[in-house]
């Protein structure tokens, strides 16, 4: 039976959400429609993360709970970066799964979906040349704050990290696509445009890099705010840098994931830094743009370290005192060069490390939140709060505000920031100045 609807459920990064987005709309120029439950969708993919833990289990429960009490099931396709880890192996470990899609195949999915309508199990993990971005149709609908995929890949090979593999070697879509699709964006109502890559200051069309890319993009009209992410310290470039210092539409807000504060440790995760290069780049940046926010990850319980190295880290966080950062307790991935390394480290002392890492990036985040208390600033509205009269946005940056005000999703407000939480701040709208 040919499906008509079709649920999509991410996981992982905003590269899942941003490629989620776009399955969603092919399925759509397909004459399918989006069911609203999973229950009620003739087609349900899961577009998977493979980066931590446990994932390709928890993948498979997923795929088990499709399972219906009258003994039907929808037609499974199995997507995203454990589809490309597992390939053809999924349909053995699971009759449920009914296609398997790689990351860089999603234009033959709707094809893929008329084989298995037709009792056949396809599986795609190749990463071809031609691009799976030539095969969506055009965008026409975009939230307030758009994703715009403009690289993927990555060729830095971090002895922990399953992306090299899941997801290629670095590839940068054209400028000409790029500006383009950013167009359309805006023209459906996107007013911020966070371009996205797994290293997006790698991209790269010729000569010109992502702080030209940003410049370009920076003179669309209607378009108010530029964000990027997630950044290699080695890519940084000085250009990219200068124009946070320029481009008024580019963001005071940079997330650029360190890892570790210890260099022995760097090393053997292959980040090509070392704490001093970080936070001489970092130094750079505040002298481009003073109030800059800073955002990192960490990964505390990495093979090897030593409660120095874990020292290391938590003294980084206080040179950088980060606005905010995500850490993670090291996870061996199949087929990475760390999953083999001796010293693995017991779980109990990386719990302990990572909830001391927490409460010292809380201080901060709280300290950051609570020096912007009094900032006269503006709020893209994202969504309605929990209270009547109330909804969310966010500040130049990335801070969430809940503020009162009849403004709409989409709409940028005036406001002043009055008070500051672990997690948000609390800002009062301020009347415009007639015009
Ligand atoms: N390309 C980005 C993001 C990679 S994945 C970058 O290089 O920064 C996001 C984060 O997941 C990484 O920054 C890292 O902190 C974490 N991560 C990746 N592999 C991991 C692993 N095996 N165990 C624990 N955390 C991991
Ligand atoms: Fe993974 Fe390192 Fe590449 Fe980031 S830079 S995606 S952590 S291999
Ligand atoms: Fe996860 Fe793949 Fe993104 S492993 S973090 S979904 S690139």
């Amino acid at each position: 039976m040919t499906p008509k609807t079709f649920k999509i459920k991410s996981f992982g990064c905003q590269m899942n959400v941003y490629d989620g987005e776009r399955m969603a709309e092919l399925l759509g120029a397909q004459g399918m429609t989006a069911a609203a439950e999973t229950a009620d969708a003739d087609l349900v993919v899961l577009n998977t993360c493979h980066i931590r833990e446990k994932a390709a289990e928890k993948a498979y429960s997923d795929v088990g709970r499709l399972r219906r009490e009258d003994g039907s099931k929808p037609l499974v396709a199995l997507a995203g970066c454990v589809a490309q880890a597992e390939g053809a192996e999924a349909k053995r470990r699971s009759s449920l799964i009914d296609i398997v899609v790689g990351p860089q195949a999603y234009h033959r999915l709707p094809e893929m979906v008329a084989q298995a309508s037709r009792g056949g199990r396809p599986v795609d993990t190749d990463m071809p040349a031609i691009s799976k971005f030539d095969a969506f149709p055009a965008r026409r609908r975009a939230n307030p704050s758009a994703f715009l995929t403009v690289q993927e890949g990555c060729d830095k090979f971090c002895t922990y990290c399953v992306v090299p593999y899941t997801r290629g070697a670095e590839i940068s879509r054209p400028w000409g696509d790029i500006v383009a699709e950013a167009q359309v964006l805006v023209d459906a109502g996107a007013r911020e445009i966070v371009l996205l890559g797994q290293n997006v200051n790698a991209w790269s069309d010729g000569n010109r890099g992502l702080a030209e890319l940003i410049r370009h993009l920076a003179t669309i009209d209607g378009l108010e705010r530029l964000r990027y992410t997630t950044s290699h310290p080695a890519d940084m470039t000085d250009a990219l840098i200068a124009a946070h210092g320029e481009v008024e539409k580019l963001m005071p807000y940079l997330h650029l994931p360190v890892q570790s504060g210890s260099n022995r440790i760097l090393k053997a995760m292959n980040r090509s830094h070392t704490a001093d290069t970080y936070l001489a780049t970092l130094g750079k940046m505040r002298t481009a743009r003073p109030d800059i926010a800073l955002s990192g990850d960490f990964i505390v319980g990495f093979p090897g370290e030593t409660e120095a190295d874990f020292e290391a880290t938590l003294q980084i966080v206080d040179e950088v005192r980060y606005a905010s950062a995500y850490t993670f307790k090291y996870s061996p991935r199949p087929g990475t060069p760390a999953a083999n390394m001796e010293d693995q480290i017991p779980v109990a002392i990386m719990e302990e490390r990572l909830q001391r890492l927490n409460e010292r990036i809380n201080t901060h985040r709280l300290a950051f939140n609570r020096s912007t208390v009094g900032i006269e600033t503006q709020v893209l509205i994202e969504r309605p709060g929990k209270l009547p009269g109330q909804m969310i946005g966010r500040s130049p940056w990335l801070q969430s505000v809940h503020v009162e005000t009849d403004a709409r999703p989409g709409d940028i407000v005036d406001v002043t920031l009055v008070a500051a939480g672990p997690n948000s701040m609390t800002g009062a709208a301020r009347a415009r100045a007639a015009a």
